[in-house]
């Protein structure tokens, strides 16, 4: 079980779940370093309240000093499944920021890089996975978002580290456009929707974001989740509170 002597590495610490997963993190008054590719921009998003590691998961040598002494990695980085400017074709010297670069060599990438001593390796992967062949998942991974995510899960089973695959469907809530820590913290968790989650990729819907960072952080929690991968959605009445000792206790 997590402790607040643990040091959480979160790569994709800016991202829409990246930063929900921080402040939730900071909240349980646990200790994180946020793996960044500008760490101006992480440091006046986490006011300063956080270590900041530069880094970019495509370059291995980025991420030695990211990963020293880091007892748990939280992975939300990600990219667009379609291109996009965010795949940065701009530079032609450098492999473009892709799926298959992002999510399955940059994963791969962080996984060489993790201590060997890790306590827990937290993947945001994705629905549909094992069904690429299924609509709408043979649309969605037209440019491969899914081989790559695929390929991201099987670099960590392989590793033998400890590992939570989470799988979310379309992604809705947020990302926040405000960059400051007690805002995010605000941020509500008690959307309409339930959580349901389901050992595997059987699922579709929509997932919340909020609740994608509750997943990461309280899986921390409960080691039931421990080696295993599930798909997660939001539908149904939601409960006054959500319970995640009964929720992971499913799988
Ligand atoms: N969107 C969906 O419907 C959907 C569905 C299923 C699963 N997912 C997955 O859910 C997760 C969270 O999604 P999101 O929308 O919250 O993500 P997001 O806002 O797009 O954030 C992505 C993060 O990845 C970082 N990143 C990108 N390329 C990187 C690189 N080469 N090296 C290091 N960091 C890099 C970005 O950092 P910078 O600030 O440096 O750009 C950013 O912090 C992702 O893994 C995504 O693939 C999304």
């Amino acid at each position: 079980m997590i402790s607040n002597s643990d040091k959480i590495l979160v790569a994709g610490a800016t991202g829409g779940v990246g930063q929900l997963v921080v402040a939730k993190l900071l909240a349980r008054d646990l200790s994180v370093r946020a793996l960044t590719r500008t760490r101006s921009k992480a440091e006046s998003m986490f006011d300063r309240k956080v270590e900041i590691a530069e880094g970019d998961i495509r370059y291995p040598n980025t991420l030695l000093d990211a990963t020293t002494d880091i007892n748990y990695i939280i992975c939300c980085t990600g990219t667009t499944a379609f291109p996009s400017l965010r795949w940065d074709f701009a530079n032609l010297f450098q492999p473009a920021n892709s799926p298959e670069e992002v999510d399955g060599e940059g994963v791969k990438n962080l996984v060489v890089a993790a201590p060997q001593d890790l306590n827990r390796f937290v993947f945001i992967s994705s629905c549909g996975v094992l069904r690429k062949d299924e609509l709408p998942y043979n649309l969605l991974n037209a440019f491969g978002v899914l081989d790559a995510k695929l390929m991201g899960e099987q670099a960590i089973i392989a590793s033998g580290l400890p590992y939570t695959i989470i799988r979310p469907a379309r992604l809705i809530d947020g990302p926040y456009t405000s960059y400051d820590l007690n805002t995010l913290l605000r941020a509500k968790t008690d959307g309409k929707k339930a959580v349901k989650i389901e050992l595997g990729d059987r699922l579709s819907g929509e997932t919340s974001r909020i609740d994608v960072a509750n997943a990461c952080v309280e899986a921390l929690f409960h080691d039931t989740t421990i080696n295993k991968d599930f798909s997660m959605i939001n539908s149904g009445d939601r409960p006054t509170t959500t319970d995640w000792l009964q929720l992971f206790a499913q799988l």
